[in-house]
């Protein structure tokens, strides 16, 4: 069943993550597509590079391509994987705006392929849990969600990525890179779509101090040479949200928090109870009770009743890299069924869409200083 042939488009952090995930499912990964050949050949655990991304979509094993690419790279990609007919999973976020998000998604479904938006942390199996007892009713009406996403990786002047350059990473930074993992989960957990924000974004470093030139990994940080270019993306975002059914939410998002390096926290509250997680502890979720003493699940597929409990016994960690691999089983389920399910149990474009557009609202909002609808 697993035999299938997929290739991964881009070799940096996350397109290696790609990889090893698939393989892990037995998937064949026939080879990679990076900047060049040369630059993908330095990933010595990685299969071998195409010569070019259009060599890649010529050869007749590839069924499925991973687009691990800068953002700005994601819609001619993608529009160009689906014109030769082959399947697409997209890292977030989809395209760099709703009109290219949009468009995407039509393309999408009119082609009857499968199509997945990488919002893998829907499958830290206790987030699956948290769904499931949302959805039964074991806490009641849900009334309100609240966390943070936040780390510290852009924490000082000196920190430089293409996602600070509003061409490459889009005109949203730290909402658009990390805050859309926080939408995803949370509408998805609680089953709710967001109708309206309120959105403050801050940049702290208005000036950063950036590489005159390509950086050696491990080199001396004082001998590179630097300029200074102006900011335009935000480091930190408050944003508030209102939801079809009255919930309310509020979320903290920073990529300048020192010593979080990469902390993504709910609660969701209601009538009966709450739920709650951080991804720096994701073996454990929160019950919150009123009436009697809280509690801690620890992740064990024998006490829990998701559809994704994790491949291991309790006490045997999954972390980061396994959320990839639960989800593409189920992408893969579907690309061997060769169509979308009627309802999808990954994340798909629909979903990546969506999240452009409240970030389209979170802009407006930072720009008016008011509440803004989500421009569907
Ligand atoms: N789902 C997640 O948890 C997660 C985590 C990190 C990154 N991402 C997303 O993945 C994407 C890549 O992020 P990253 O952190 O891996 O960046 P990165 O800079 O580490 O890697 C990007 C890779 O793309 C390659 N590349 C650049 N231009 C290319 C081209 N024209 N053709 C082929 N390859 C090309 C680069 O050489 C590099 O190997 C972004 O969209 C980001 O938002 C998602």
């Amino acid at each position: 069943m697993w035999r299938t042939g997929a290739a991964v488009v881009g070799t940096g952090f996350i397109g290696v993550v790609h990889v090893e995930a698939l393989r892990r499912l037995g998937v064949n990964v026939t080879g990679v597509v990076g900047s060049s050949p040369g630059r993908a050949r330095q990933k010595p655990d990685l299969p071998d590079p195409y010569e070019s991304f259009e060599a890649m979509l010529d050869d007749d094993r590839v069924r499925v391509v991973h687009l691990t690419t800068p953002n700005h790279l994601h819609y001619e990609q993608v529009k160009a994987v689906l014109h030769s007919g082959k399947h697409v999973v997209c890292e977030k976020p989809l395209a760099l705006t709703s009109e290219e998000s949009g468009e995407l998604l039509r393309i999408a479904d009119a082609s009857g392929l499968v199509h997945c938006t990488n919002y893998n942390q829907r499958f830290y199996p206790l987030l699956h849990e948290a769904r499931e007892r949302v959805r039964r009713g074991d806490i009641g009406r849900v009334w309100n969600a609240h966390g943070a996403y936040v780390q510290d990786w852009l924490h000082q002047p000196t920190d430089w990525n293409w996602r600070l350059d509003p061409e490459l990473g889009g005109s949203l930074r730290a909402v658009a890179d990390i805050g859309t993992h926080w939408f995803d989960l949370t509408g998805w957990i609680t089953g709710r779509r967001v109708t309206e924000v309120f959105a403050d974004l801050y940049t702290v470093h208005p000036v950063r101090h950036v590489p005159s030139g390509p950086v050696e990994t491990y080199a001396d940080p004082g001998a590179i040479q630097r300029h200074d270019r102006q900011m335009e993306t935000e480091d930190i975002a408050h944003v508030l949200l209102r939801y079809e059914d009255g919930t309310r939410a509020q979320v903290v998002i920073s990529q300048v928090s020192a010593g979080r390096k990469n902390h993504l926290s709910f609660e969701i509250d209601g009538s009966d109870g709450a739920l709650a997680w951080n991804s720096e502890r994701h073996e454990e979720l929160w019950l919150g009770h009123r009436d009697r003493p809280n509690e801690q699940l620890i992740r064990d597929p024998a006490l829990m009743s998701s559809p994704v409990r994790g491949d291991y016994p309790g006490g045997h960690a999954e972390g980061f890299t396994d959320t990839f691999k639960q989800l593409y089983r189920a992408v893969y389920r579907a690309v061997q069924a060769g169509a979308m399910p009627a309802e999808p149990d990954f994340p798909t474009f629909a979903d990546g869409h969506e999240e452009i557009l409240l970030c389209d609202a979170i802009a407006e909002s930072a720009r008016t200083g008011g509440w803004v609808a989500v421009p569907r």
